[in-house]
């Protein structure tokens, strides 16, 4: 049984990488439903429609542990997918998103924290519900980037950045800044450069690898059903050139393949 990957596009592949980096022995199948991007600007019921596709085919693909790694997917999704809809569908098999992992890498040390997203995740605001369960006094400020992922997916970095610009300038005061949404490593730098030095960058490529392999050790039922041959697959619902250029340097030498 392998390790499955899901996101609406690019994100997830800069997320698997740091999956691959922390737990290079496993296998992976990675999926991108480039065809319905962007998700963000969908609605609640169209973003669980395709979530609910993504964790069929899957399942389909002999994936025992699935990471939604798509923060619109799991702020809209996540809790129905793993309490009403697993149990029933494929009980044996777990699925992760990535805002819990966030939450936790944030929530210290910092009295006011910037939420930076898609408009559907700062919708659901799941990440202040989730950052007052482990801190109720904490003061966050969240904005909706609606403009981000669309440049990024169509390769227009120097719109993304000019977006960047723009949005980081509307947060006061904070000392922490996620970027809640799988893209945004991709503009890491630019986010380090645009916020005031104390501020503390969190992007979620640099701690989902040791999160993962916390949960593994923490959770041997799992990992023990799944099988280490470093086999990495790639599926997307539409091919794009631009997706393989970033896929092949992310994963020099692999390719993406179109979804069956
Ligand atoms: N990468 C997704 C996320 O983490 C969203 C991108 C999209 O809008 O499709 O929120």
């Amino acid at each position: 049984m392998k390790i499955g990957v899901f996101d609406s596009g690019l994100g997830g592949l800069v997320i698997t990488r740091a999956f691959i980096e922390a737990l290079p022995e496993y296998d992976y199948v990675y999926y991108g439903d480039t065809a319905n991007l962007p998700y963000g600007d969908k609605t609640s019921g169209q973003i669980l429609a395709h979530t609910l596709d993504a964790v069929k085919y899957l399942v389909q693909k002999k994936c025992a542990l699935i990471i939604i790694a798509c923060n619109t997917a799991t702020s809209v999704s996540l809790r129905y997918i793993q309490q009403r809809f697993m149990p029933q569908y494929a009980p044996d098999v777990k699925v992760l998103g990535v805002v819990i992992p966030t939450v936790e890498e944030a929530a210290d040390a910092v009295s006011k924290v910037g939420v930076i997203a898609t408009n559907a995740t700062i919708r659901s605001h799941i990440y202040r519900e989730e950052l007052h369960k482990i801190k109720p006094d904490l003061q966050i400020q969240e904005i909706a980037a609606p403009e981000l992922v669309p440049a990024l997916e169509s390769n227009n970095f120097a719109d993304a950045e000019k977006y960047a610009e723009e949005y980081t300038s509307r947060f006061t005061n904070i000392e922490a800044l996620i970027l809640g949404c799988t893209h945004y490593p991709l503009l890491k730098d630019c986010f380090r450069q645009l916020v005031k030095k104390n501020v503390r960058v969190i992007s979620q490529d640099e701690f989902m690898g040791k999160k993962l392999k916390d949960y593994l050790e923490r959770h041997w039922e799992i990992d023990i059903t799944l099988s280490r041959r470093a086999e990495y697959r790639f599926f997307v619902s539409e091919v794009n050139d631009h997706y393989q250029k970033v896929a092949a340097g992310l994963f020099p030498g692999i390719g993406i393949e179109r979804r069956e």
